[in-house]
């Protein structure tokens, strides 16, 4: 039985349980996840805005893509690891995209790769899953294309809007990707989508119709800044957590109760008290090669 999660696997969960799905961008944060039970990490490139404190996803390249994924994969999880592709790297042509989405898999130990755009992308993931690379779309409020969009907004709330969407769906479910990320659409369509599609969907802010969810890692834990998305449910204030423990340590560094008997190391006795005696007839230690040489000599007898 295989140990790790893949794509078929993940296909094959359509309609079934549902799939739990969470972003990771280094190795604790991979660990934390897969302990937890994820059947999916997704390095995102949203780890420009809540890891490396940029503005929008755009400045994200293949290689910090790769070099995140790798951190990630690293770890060996049971989670099917999928590396997101990056604004620009599957935009220019189909070889550019399979060349790109190779380096996430080779270089990044990726086990799939997710790109962001409708039936337009159709050639570039036809030409990565001939590449033997499984990929998962992503609909709706698509982070990289913010300045077309006009901003971060709901998508497909309008009639024809929402058409449109299920159109590219349909797209992309041909082209054979194994799943679609559903984000920032309104619930009936990403209800009609995922009742219209033979691949499962995944939710991000897409109601509860989906067949499984996905949120980032830093804003289910609380470790995030500024005010969360509608659609976020925080599950726990870690960075409060991280304050209280850092103001207590730094309290026992002031107070001098850190660090303690049982964080400290010690010599051998002898040692010491070849120092001691150094210090107590010189009145202070001699400088480097002033030494009297019995004295060391002493230490050199007891080894
Ligand atoms: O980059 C990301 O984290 C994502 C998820 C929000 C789906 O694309």
């Amino acid at each position: 039985m295989s140990t790790t999660m893949t794509a078929p696997e993940i296909l094959a969960r359509k309609g079934g349980a549902k799939i739990r799905m969470i972003t990771a961008y280094d190795a604790p944060t991979a660990r934390i996840a897969d302990r937890a039970g994820a059947d999916v990490i997704l390095v995102g490139d949203s780890v420009a805005n809540v890891v490396l404190g940029r503005g929008d996803t755009l400045a994200m390249t293949i290689d910090e893509m790769v070099y995140h994924t790798r951190a990630v994969a690293g770890t060996a999880p049971h989670a099917l690891v999928v590396g997101d592709m990056p604004w620009l790297s599957y935009h220019t042509s189909a070889e550019d995209t399979v060349l790109n989405a190779g380096r996430l898999v080779r270089e990044g130990g990726a086990e799939a790769v997710k790109l962001e755009g409708g039936r337009k992308r159709v050639p570039m993931i036809e030409a990565v899953r001939d590449a033997e690379i499984p990929v998962m779309g992503h609909l709706g409020l698509t982070p990289q294309s913010v300045h077309a969009m006009g901003g971060y907004r709901v998508q497909g709330r309008k009639a024809a809007d929402a058409y449109e969407l299920v159109s590219d769906a349909r797209g992309l479910a041909d082209a054979g990707v194994f799943a679609i990320v559903l984000e920032g659409v309104p619930d009936l369509l990403a209800e009609m989508i995922t009742a219209e599609v033979a691949v499962p969907t995944i939710g991000i802010g897409a109601g509860a119709a989906c067949d499984g969810q996905v949120l980032v890692f830093h804003d289910v834990l609380g470790l995030g800044e500024g005010r969360l998305p509608k659609f976020v449910r925080q599950y726990a204030d870690l960075s409060a957590v991280a304050v209280a423990a850092l103001e207590r340590f730094f309290e026992d560094v002031q107070s001098g109760a850190f660090p303690g008997e049982d964080e400290t190391y010690h010599m051998p006795e002898e040692s010491a008290a070849i120092l001691r005696e150094l210090r107590e007839s010189a009145g202070t230690l001699p400088g480097a090669g002033l030494v009297a040489d019995d004295l060391l000599a002493d230490e050199a007898m007891e080894r």
